[in-house]
């Protein structure tokens, strides 16, 4: 016979409520850094270092300016020699990151259709 213990019934209570949380949290950042998987990528793109790009930028940037969407403003070159740069030494990224993480912005970028 299943019984429903007030314990079993706590655990799946907490369960609920860790599941929602992390729902509700997901959203904002599918919202400013697209996943990868929604990226419209070249043949050749390193799938391993735009995923630890995203990350970076999840963990990095989002630390100053919030949950800010990967911008579409500007041109290509402004951002692989100004703002990246700039932005990723004011992140305190080690050069792996740093190439990471701009690899993941440009990707970004592209898929938005920025040039
Ligand atoms: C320590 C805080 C901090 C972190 C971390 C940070 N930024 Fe910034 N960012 C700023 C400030 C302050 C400005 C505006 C002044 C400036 O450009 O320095 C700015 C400006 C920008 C701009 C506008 C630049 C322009 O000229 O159009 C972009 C885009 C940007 N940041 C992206 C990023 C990205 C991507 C990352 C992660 C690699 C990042 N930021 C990490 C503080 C930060």
């Amino acid at each position: 016979m299943h019984t429903r213990t007030p314990l079993t019934l706590l655990k799946s209570l907490l369960c609920t409520a860790a599941i929602g949380a992390l729902v509700a949290s997901c959203a904002p950042l599918d919202k400013a850094a697209p996943p990868v998987a929604t990226l419209t990528l070249p043949k050749k793109a390193n799938l391993k270092q735009l995923e630890e790009g995203r990350q970076v930028y999840a963990t990095s940037c989002t630390h100053c300016h919030g949950p800010a969407r990967v911008d579409r403003h500007g041109s290509n070159d402004r951002w692989t020699q100004k703002i990246m740069p700039s932005m990723c030494v004011k992140s305190k990224l080690t050069a792996e990151q740093s190439v990471a993480v701009t690899a993941y912005v440009m990707a970004a970028r592209k898929s938005l259709g920025a040039q």
